[in-house]
């Protein structure tokens, strides 16, 4: 039985065409029957578009209550049967209850390895940011489950990025967002394939252990 994603966007949508390539190709046994946007000029939007991937904008503009809002986005997603929610790049806060409803159903990715460089302010560029600020040498990307909090839930994936010394927010962000082109799909694919088994904050993946925490 195939999966019915939903994607949650906001922005460019690199990380849901990384998705749609893989599930093109065949790699994922899923299906994205909705591509859900906060931002009406979401490029995000056209990827769809040129996919025949429906499309919907919820936001502020079209419903400026925030429980009507939230109570529109969960009569869509059960009017559509979606199984599992993916955040590609979407800058809104999901309502608790969806989180309830879809518990271990909703995938983000996050541009660091959490809990390094995430919760409240850290989203987009500022993650980079406080990278650099910092001093680190390695940073990466996390998939994880959403729970209740920022960025706190379940780790599915995580791969590492090496920071050099003359990086700058967009060098480094363009490397990490390479690495989550790449652990995203995976771990949707992983998911689709029911290899996914959460065990309170542990997340395992049956004898996957070599290729989930690469160098
Ligand atoms: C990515 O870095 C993602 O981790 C973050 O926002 C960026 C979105 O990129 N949450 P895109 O819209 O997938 O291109």
């Amino acid at each position: 039985m195939s999966i019915n994603i939903a994607a949650f966007v906001s922005g460019g949508g690199t990380n849901l065409q990384a998705l749609i390539d893989e599930i093109e190709k065949k790699n994922i046994n899923g299906k994205i029957q909705l591509i859900l946007s906060n931002n009406e000029n979401a490029y995000a939007i056209k990827r769809g578009e040129k996919h025949g991937i429906e499309s919907i904008y919820i936001g502020k503009k079209n419903f400026s209550d925030i429980n009507e809002r939230n109570g529109k986005i969960i009569e869509i997603l059960q009017e559509k049967n979606i199984d599992l929610i993916i955040l590609a790049g979407y800058m809104s806060i999901i309502d608790k209850k969806l989180v309830r409803l879809y518990k271990n159903r909703i995938i983000n990715i996050h541009p660091s390895l959490i809990p390094s460089f995430c919760g409240k302010g850290f989203y987009g560029k500022k993650v980079h940011e406080g990278v650099l600020e910092y001093g680190v040498k390695v940073t990466g990307a996390t998939v994880h489950f959403v729970d209740e909090g920022t960025d706190t839930g379940p780790v599915i994936l995580q791969k590492s990025v090496i920071v050099k010394e003359d990086d700058t927010i967009d060098s480094l962000s363009e490397r990490v967002l390479k690495v989550e082109h790449e652990i995203l799909p995976l771990a949707v694919k992983y998911f689709c394939e029911g290899k996914i088994k959460v065990e309170g904050r542990k997340v395992k993946i049956g004898g996957l252990e070599d290729e989930t925490c690469t160098h």
